[in-house]
């Protein structure tokens, strides 16, 4: 999987996803800037409320946590974060086109910037893994 990138080039106007400029089968169409952060929160929230407070509907729980998570299109990374909260002995990996992610996270939690596509190819397919709201 590939690293951090840096948005912060894109000076003037929205603020749009990195990977895709140099793999055209990553393109995403909405924006990620502050607007579009608070309103994937707010879906977050509207999902778990769905859910009764539930992240997942997987038969997990303290005494038989998953123990690798992948998040795919992880956008701020809210979920990933709960997740990585709930189940401190899980690896927790987010996965998405734009480093939007909080940098303060727990330990077991990290953030990929990359294209999912690209990345399915490797052994992360064997992780439990959640699409969420994936554009
Ligand atoms: C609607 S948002 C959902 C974010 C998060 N899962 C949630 O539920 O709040 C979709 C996310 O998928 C990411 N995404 C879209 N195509 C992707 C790809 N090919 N690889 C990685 N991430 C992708 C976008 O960057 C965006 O952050």
């Amino acid at each position: 999987m590939g690293t951090r990138r840096d948005v912060s080039s894109y000076a003037s106007g929205p603020s749009y996803y990195s990977v895709h400029e140099t793999n055209q089968a990553a393109a995403y169409l909405y924006p990620n800037d502050a607007d579009e952060k608070e309103r994937l929160e707010f879906q977050h929230k509207l999902l778990k409320d769905v859910l009764h407070g539930r992240n997942y509907l997987a038969p997990f729980s303290k005494a038989r946590p998953p123990k690798k998570v992948l998040d795919v299109g992880t956008g701020t990374g809210t979920w990933a974060i709960e997740m990585g909260d709930e189940f401190p002995s899980a690896e927790i990996v987010g996965v998405d086109l734009s480093p939007i992610q909080a940098e303060l996270v727990p330990p077991n939690v990290h953030f990929f910037i990359d294209d999912w596509y690209a990345a399915m190819q490797s052994q992360a397919c064997l992780w439990f893994s959640w699409v969420g709201n994936l554009g």
